[in-house]
């Protein structure tokens, strides 16, 4: 029988594990957990959910507890479907159930689902809701990290339910950070950071600022994903703040695609000049049918503590191959100049006529917030000595300019 794992007294994990899961979006997962909570007081309250055909594993945790029935309250911090998935199916068995959401979620909720039927209570920012012994105070969180989103604080317990944020896309039987591995659970925070939040760095800047004004202290974040933060939730919030801000490493991410190894060959030439300066350097050829290639996903990620970007694409009838075009449509929409600290970045690619890729390429580095450090470069076929030669030195010089960079 599926079991509930208590967090803290009278605080129970009952989530579910979706172990199979390799696509969420888009994005290239080992699997997941929808994470939920009861927070049982004198009253009993349910915070989130799981996605549509997981709420079975939901129930039986909870009724590892106490009867379903004994829930008094439901707390829906979030509208998407990972975490909204569960309430047709609790409001159906917990008719006129309290359901507790911002004033948007109850919109959203209502474009999903047929919510005529449900008791939504609306809640305003800092509201709280006394359960007796526990006390739950929400706040809005709106666009972390969508415009729905609110936190949920249990102030008794200092737990932080923030749902989506400070979340990991892992699958795992380890509930918590000290028990998975501090520096696992952080790189699997810096992927969904990168994929996820870095859109919203001023945002998530500004909340930690609201949520330190408030002078609430935490000592356990609990997300909607992935393992909960017990021992390490101070060092989360710094990485989501240095993050936010961009801070990057003496480190370039060269992305590409190639036709028949020339491109490649010129990011070889690049690449050893970054390495001779002691630059570290992250090579990701893009994932395509051809071969196994780094996924988008996880070429964004290495872009996250990156100084510089580097994107090299041969020309395929005007126009970058369609895995680069694809790798800068996702990053344009990520924009990692959203970041306080800036990145920079150039465009090169080997053509076999009148080219153009590394130009297109540069106007959507552009809309990704990178600045341009070098104009366009492009080559006829293969590389000559001459270009090989200039491409290891363009490596050296944006290495040099990376470590001037703070
Ligand atoms: Fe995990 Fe925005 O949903």
């Amino acid at each position: 029988m599926l079991q509930a794992v208590e967090i803290k007294k009278g605080v129970y994990w009952v989530g579910a594990i979706d172990w199979n899961i390799r696509d969420y979006h888009g994005y290239t997962l080992p699997g997941t957990t929808y994470n939920a909570y009861l927070v049982v007081g004198e009253k009993t309250a349910l915070i989130d959910g799981t996605y549509p055909g997981h709420e079975w594993q939901l129930i039986e945790r909870i009724e590892s507890v106490m009867p379903l029935k004994k829930i008094d309250y439901i707390v829906a911090n979030h509208v998407e479907l990972d975490h909204s998935g569960s309430l047709p199916i609790l409001t159906k068995k917990l008719p006129n159930i309290p359901v507790y959401m911002t004033e948007i979620a109850k919109k959203g909720m209502a474009r999903h689902y047929d919510t005529s039927e449900w008791n939504i209570h609306t809640i305003k920012n800092l509201e709280t809701l006394p359960l007796g012994g526990k006390t739950l105070t929400f706040l809005e969180a709106p666009f972390l990290h969508w415009p729905d989103s609110m936190f949920t604080y249990l102030g008794e317990d200092k737990i932080l339910f923030p749902n989506d944020a400070f979340g990991q896309h892992i699958a795992s039987s380890e509930r918590f950070d000290d028990e998975l591995g501090f520096d696992i659970a952080l790189e699997h925070a810096a992927k969904f950071v990168a994929n996820l939040i870095v859109p919203l760095s001023p945002k998530v800047l500004k909340k930690l600022g609201e949520v330190t004004d408030l002078g609430v202290p935490i000592e356990m974040i609990a997300p909607s994903h992935g393992i909960i933060w017990r021992s390490h939730a101070a060092d989360i919030i710094n990485a989501y703040v240095n993050w936010s801000n961009g801070v990057a490493k003496n480190k370039i991410t060269i992305v590409y695609d190639t036709m028949h190894h020339s491109t490649e060959k010129a990011a070889l030439y690049i690449a050893e000049g970054i390495m001779s300066r002691g630059v570290q350097v992250k090579f990701d050829l893009l994932k395509d049918g051809r071969y196994e290639g780094v996924h988008r996903s996880d070429v964004v990620r290495d872009v996250l503590d990156s100084k510089a970007v580097i994107v090299g694409s041969p020309t395929l009838e005007d126009y970058p191959l369609p895995t680069v075009a694809g790798f800068l449509y996702y990053m344009a929409g990520i924009r990692p100049g959203k970041q306080t600290q800036k990145k920079i970045g150039f465009a090169f690619g080997s053509n076999g006529g009148k080219g153009g890729a590394p130009a297109v390429i540069t106007e959507l580095m552009k809309k990704a917030g990178i600045q341009i450090w070098h104009e366009p470069v492009e080559f006829n076929y293969r590389p000559d000595e001459g270009e090989k030669k200039m491409f290891f030195e363009l490596g050296q010089q944006i290495a040099e300019e990376v470590k001037k960079m703070p």
